[in-house]
């Protein structure tokens, strides 16, 4: 049975590869803070330790999910944010270049600036954000290794069943303690069910691709009318749900304002479906039940 090393099995993404491929796969999740049943620790800011872990098991491919992912945190954190998320991306692509693991790197829509949405693969990126600038670091780091087969994934708002809150176990808690929520209408993005992102990442593995590719829902929406979505898909009470403008917060980092994905080249070399809200909501409902 081929060995998959996820690092990052405590977060929303990282805890989804053992239900989607645990079948066919022996799936090694990590933890850091935040231990899981059979996860192995590792602080991928220890270069030693990363080395280490990743020569003695030997993977045949490495799926790095692990990151400090409160955007607010790396504006006021930004040595910790670096050194989690490009240099722990950097100490990750060194072991594998020296095991020969396939590497795939889990990067973020917010590379992109979001003055225009639906970013291509090929487009230009601009980091507006500190996090957002040390995921595109690590991204960087990779493509300096001569001898590492790697892919690069990006995704976009992940959501789906976890025991830490997402926007969408968020906007359902409110709504059915009957909370009004305000929820900026001028945000877009491309959200992503954490089970179909690591569906896609299996696919990569699977068909050995390599490069870029864009691993989010099939829809450009803005957190408002996602909100309402959830409303109607969980029966919830939408008219909770009220429209405001980013101008209305003040949070730390600097957000694009459409960083939207296109899945053209994700679902064309995969050969597979990325959900739009309405679908992934309903695969949530169904699990659920
Ligand atoms: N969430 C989003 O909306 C979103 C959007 C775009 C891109 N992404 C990217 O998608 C990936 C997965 O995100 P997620 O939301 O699933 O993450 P998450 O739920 O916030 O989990 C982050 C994971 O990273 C681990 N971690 C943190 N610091 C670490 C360290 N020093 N060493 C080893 N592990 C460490 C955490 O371990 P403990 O919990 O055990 O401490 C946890 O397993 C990340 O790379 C993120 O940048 C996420």
């Amino acid at each position: 049975m081929k060995r998959l090393f996820i690092t990052g099995g405590s977060g929303l993404l990282g805890s989804k590869f053992k239900y989607i491929a645990g079948s066919k796969y022996e799936i090694v999740t990590t933890h850091h803070k935040n231990p899981g049943e059979n996860s192995v620790l590792f602080d991928i800011t220890d270069e030693n330790d990363v080395m280490n872990k990743i020569t003695s098991l030997n993977p045949d491919a490495v799926i790095h999910a692990a990151a400090l992912t409160n955007v607010d945190y790396c504006e006021d954190h930004p040595k910790e944010a670096w050194n989690v998320n490009a240099k722990g991306t950097d100490n990750i692509a060194k072991a594998c270049e020296k095991t020969g693991s396939k590497l795939t790197y889990v990067s973020t829509d917010f590379v992109f600036d979001g003055e225009r949405g639906m970013y291509s693969e090929e487009d230009k990126t601009n980091p507006l954000g500190y996090y957002a600038s040390t995921k595109l670091e690590g991204e960087e780091f990779i493509r300096q290794y001569d001898d590492l087969n790697y892919a690069i994934a990006r995704v976009s708002v992940l959501y789906g069943w976890h025991t830490r809150m997402n926007f969408v176990t968020w906007v359902i808690d409110e709504l059915k303690n009957g909370n009004e929520i305000n929820i900026v209408t001028d945000q877009y993005n491309s959200p992503t069910l954490a089970d179909n992102a690591a569906e896609a990442m299996i696919k990569i593995f699977e068909k050995d691709k390599t490069g870029i590719y864009h691993t989010v829902g099939d829809e450009r929406i803005n957190r408002f009318d996602f909100a309402r979505n959830i409303a109607e898909v969980f029966d919830l009470d939408s008219s909770l749900i009220n429209p405001t403008k980013s101008t209305n917060f003040v949070q730390k980092a600097k957000r694009p304002k459409d960083s939207s994905l296109n899945v053209e080249k994700v679902q064309r070399d995969l050969g597979i479906k990325m959900l739009n809200t309405t679908e992934g909501l309903n695969y949530m409902k169904k699990v659920m039940q």
